[in-house]
């Protein structure tokens, strides 16, 4: 593992801390985030979460959308921006991730606090005890830790999803993509969800998984 990647996915990272600024143009609106040592990509967006967030389909009606694994926040941050009715939830394991997202909803969308809700733990257990149910759940999962997390993920994802929900990730080719790609279209036949890839680029893939209507 790189340093940049070191510890992020604990809940206390244990490098030296350090607290960056950084800016970012994301969908055509500029974003000061505050990043730390100890907090995935803190000095430039990652690639993949980039494409992920050109990419992203952004709800204009009122909808409950989370950012899992939320890192310093930048997928919550333009879903907060752009899809002004909507409550957006952001979660991660490791707490100074939180602290960053929390500092950077103040920064960003200083007037809209009350529609953020920031939650340590392990992804989607805090949404599961609110039992709150989403219409779009947004993540670059952290595929360090295995394929097999990610597929358990999945799985566990359609029982937080609305009726019509849906799920965008992105994964580096890399990474297994195409592996993850066919998993949800073999597992997950017939009219009651549908397996979108939205964008292939630059070795990465968006996806798109949507618990049908009906
Ligand atoms: C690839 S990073 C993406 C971070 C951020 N969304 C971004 O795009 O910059 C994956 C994130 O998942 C978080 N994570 C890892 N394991 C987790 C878990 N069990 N529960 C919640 N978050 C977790 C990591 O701390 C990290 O912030």
């Amino acid at each position: 593992m790189n340093h940049k990647n070191q510890h992020y996915s604990t809940n206390y990272p244990d490098v030296k801390l350090k607290v960056y600024t950084i800016s970012e143009s994301l969908r055509r609106h500029l974003y000061i985030f505050k990043t730390a040592t100890g907090v995935f990509s803190f000095k430039k967006i990652d690639l993949g979460t980039q494409i992920l967030i050109e990419h992203m389909t952004i709800p204009k009606e009122a909808s409950v959308l989370l950012d899992l694994g939320c890192g310093y926040g930048p997928i919550g941050m333009v879903l907060g921006y752009e899809s002004p009715q909507s409550q957006i939830f952001f979660i991660d394991v490791n707490k100074r991730a939180i602290w960053c997202s929390k500092q950077n909803i103040k920064i960003n969308l200083p007037d809209n606090r009350h529609r953020f809700t920031v939650l340590t733990g392990n992804y989607l257990e805090p949404i599961k005890k609110k039992n709150i149910k989403l219409d779009g759940i947004f993540m670059n999962p952290p595929m360090r830790k295995g394929r097999g997390e990610f597929l358990k993920l999945i799985d566990e994802i359609l029982s937080v999803l609305k009726p019509n929900g849906f799920f965008q990730f992105v994964i580096k080719k890399k990474m297994g993509a195409s592996y993850i790609s066919n998993y949800i279209i073999n597992n997950f036949q017939g009219d009651k969800y549908s397996f979108d890839i939205l964008c292939k680029r630059s070795g990465y893939w968006v996806n798109s998984f949507r618990k049908n209507a009906n």
